[in-house]
């Protein structure tokens, strides 16, 4: 467009509010790739992703990378940083600019967006993407913000839901479409913010339910203890205890991914005043346990926080949430408690009455 600075920041200046991150749009992108400057272009999804498509010319740094190799990018030079769909970017150019990085935006919408509105020829993301031979489907709840997830060994055909929802019709449905067969129905604590779905499940499926051995279940279920292994076709499940959301709470490691329940999320961890949690005991799951997990273990929370639109993949890495999770950036024991007993909302009225409920059924 004739007269337009192609010089930066002007795309990039586009933060919504004071602070937030820059964005940069996919029209406004394409042009500043065919211009005489174009930008370093930086794709941090992870190799499973970016092997269906990526921007020409980029480079790729996945989170963790991202964290020890941020000091090689240049400072001179404007940097788009990009994912599937915009919200990892966002973080990695939070975090980068942090870092004294401050030409950097992040690529609004991601490649997905940037395939629809710009370039059709590159294939599109699609749900139920494959890490290697292993499927991975990530089930999300808008009306409460919860995450399940549908777990299958496709060549065994054998699968595991975990902390499924009451209405258990799409996990039943994803079942059939695999043909796959339910071989347990694992739940990572005793939730307070929704009716859990493995009664339901396990009725339609006959699937054993697993659980801690500290829940106070009523209804028949396995009992999980640290270190116990839950096996479906050729795929092995090591359960962690990770007490602190709630006394009963576990996280699954699954290769190179773990399932955190409440006790990690994305930026944040579970609150410990909705039951029977406790910070200490928080405290030392996550220093003492998960954090001494390697930097690129793929962690996979049972929130999101309610919004319209998630990426395909909403999930994070040990390594990225060292460096960017608030509640991880306490730095003392002392600070922690402090940040997980003042300034929190009121307990919604409602979540004794879920608890009760999620123990007998
Ligand atoms: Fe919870």
């Amino acid at each position: 467009m004739d007269g337009e600075p192609l010089g930066l920041p002007h795309p990039f200046s586009r933060p919504e509010r004071e602070g937030a991150v820059p964005l940069i749009d996919p029209p406004a992108l394409a042009r500043l790739i065919a211009g005489p400057e174009p930008p370093l272009l930086v794709d941090v999804r992870p190799a499973a992703e970016r092997s269906l498509a990526r921007l020409p010319n980029d480079r790729h740094l996945p989170l963790p990378e991202l964290v020890r190799s941020y000091a090689t990018l240049p400072h001179g030079r404007p940097i788009v940083v990009y994912d599937q769909f915009g919200s990892g970017a966002r973080r990695a150019v939070e975090y980068l600019q942090r870092k004294g990085l401050s030409f950097t935006a992040a690529l609004e919408g991601g490649i997905d967006e940037f395939s629809r509105i710009v370039d059709p020829s590159i294939p599109r993301y699609r749900s139920g993407a494959r890490d290697g031979d292993l499927v991975l489907l990530q089930i999300p709840r808008y009306d409460s913000g919860c995450l399940a997830y549908l777990v299958a060994d496709p060549v065994e055909r054998k699968a595991v839901v975990i902390d499924p929802g009451r209405a258990v019709d799409p996990y039943l449905e994803a079942l059939r479409a695999g043909g796959w067969e339910l071989s347990a129905i694992l739940e990572t604590h005793t939730h307070a913010d929704h009716l859990a779905g493995h009664a339901a499940l396990h009725e339609r499926t006959d699937a054993p339910i697993e659980v801690s051995h500290r829940s106070p279940a009523s209804y028949p279920h396995h009992r999980l203890t640290e270190g116990d292994h839950v096996e479906f076709g050729g795929e092995v499940i090591t359960v962690l205890e990770t007490p602190g959301h709630t006394a009963d709470h576990l996280t699954l490691r699954l290769r190179d991914k773990i399932f955190t329940g409440d006790t990690l999320l994305i930026g944040a961890c579970g609150r410990t005043d909705l039951g029977d949690g406790n910070p200490d005991q928080l405290y030392e799951s996550l220093t003492g346990k998960l954090l001494r997990l390697p930097d690129d273990t793929e962690v996979l929370p049972a929130h999101f926080g309610k919004r319209h639109a998630l990426p395909e993949r909403y999930s994070s890495n040990v390594g990225f949430e060292r460096v960017t999770n608030e509640a991880l950036l306490q730095g003392s024991l002392e600070a922690f408690r402090t940040y997980m007993t003042e300034g929190w909302p009121p307990k919604p009225a409602e979540f004794d009455r879920i608890v009760r409920e999620n123990l007998e059924r």
